[in-house]
């Protein structure tokens, strides 16, 4: 059995798509590859890796309520390249929003379930994931805790304090994931057994009121450090000009 797993985010490294398709991977049996979708130039490699595939599993995010636009012309290539050579894998969906409720996903499902009706692949279900973007806090947050671990251990003369620290910060951590865990270990036992996994949705185990001041702190920190506070606000804009020559 050989499963490709399509990380659809544009984003060059540390995307929430490509760690939930590598968690996904972990569980899976039999031949994998991992492929990134980003521009067109991927689009024939990933399709000859497709081409004896059994199953593809699309880990994408949700932009503006929908399939990411650079992913469109990637499934109308599909779709004429799995009918011409007559391919129907099964396809799995994992898409993760930055909103916090997972079923904010379904209208992504659908126009993936729709793509699959008509260029006839077999839609096996998918799976969305709210909070998303706190799957990269995560890792970020375990990667700390042990690079403060290794540390403590070294000043401590290696007791065993710092690792039983360790151990609790992880399974907090692991708490916060562990909707997504589940859900994941359940979708990868479907692909395994190429049945169908339905739709189903979850999120990050935070509690909302909880997710949206910190995502409101995050943000405005990052746009005070990529945009600046009120640079946007106040500049003087300026009328675009286009020469007569770039119209024409
Ligand atoms: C252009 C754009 C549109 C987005 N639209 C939505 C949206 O409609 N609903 C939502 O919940 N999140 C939306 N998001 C947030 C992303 O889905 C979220 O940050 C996701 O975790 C990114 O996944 P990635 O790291 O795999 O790229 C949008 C993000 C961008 C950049």
């Amino acid at each position: 059995m050989k499963t490709v797993l399509i990380d659809c985010s544009p984003k060059k490294r540390m995307s929430a798509s490509g760690f939930i398709a590598s968690m996904t991977d972990v569980f899976l049996r039999g031949k994998r590859e991992k492929e990134k979708l980003r521009v067109p130039a991927d689009h024939a490699r990933i399709l000859e890796k497709v081409k004896d595939a059994d199953n593809a599993v699309f880990s994408m995010p949700l932009y503006v309520d929908g399939v990411p636009s650079h992913v469109l012309p990637f499934l109308k290539e599909a779709e004429e390249y799995c009918r011409e050579n007559g391919l129907h894998p099964n396809v799995y969906v994992i898409a993760n929003n930055g909103f916090i409720e997972g079923r904010q996903n379904e209208p992504l499902m659908r126009i993936m379930e729709n793509f699959c009706d008509r260029a006839g692949l077999i839609w096996k279900g998918g799976l969305g994931i709210g909070g998303g973007v706190m799957m990269n806090v995560m890792r970020i947050m375990i990667t700390v805790f042990f690079a403060l671990m290794l540390i403590s251990l070294v000043l401590s003369g290696f007791g065993t304090a710092p690792l039983i620290t360790f151990g609790q910060q992880l399974l907090s951590v692991l708490l916060l994931g562990c909707g997504i865990i589940a859900f994941d270990l359940r979708l990868a036992a479907c692909i395994n057994r190429g049945k169908s996994y339905g739709k189903h949705y979850t999120r990050i185990m935070v509690p909302s009121f909880v997710f949206i001041l910190f995502a409101d702190i995050f943000f405005t920190v990052l746009s005070v450090f990529q945009g600046g506070i009120f640079r946007g606000w106040l500049k003087a804009k300026k009328p675009e000009t286009v020469s007569r020559k770039q119209a024409e």
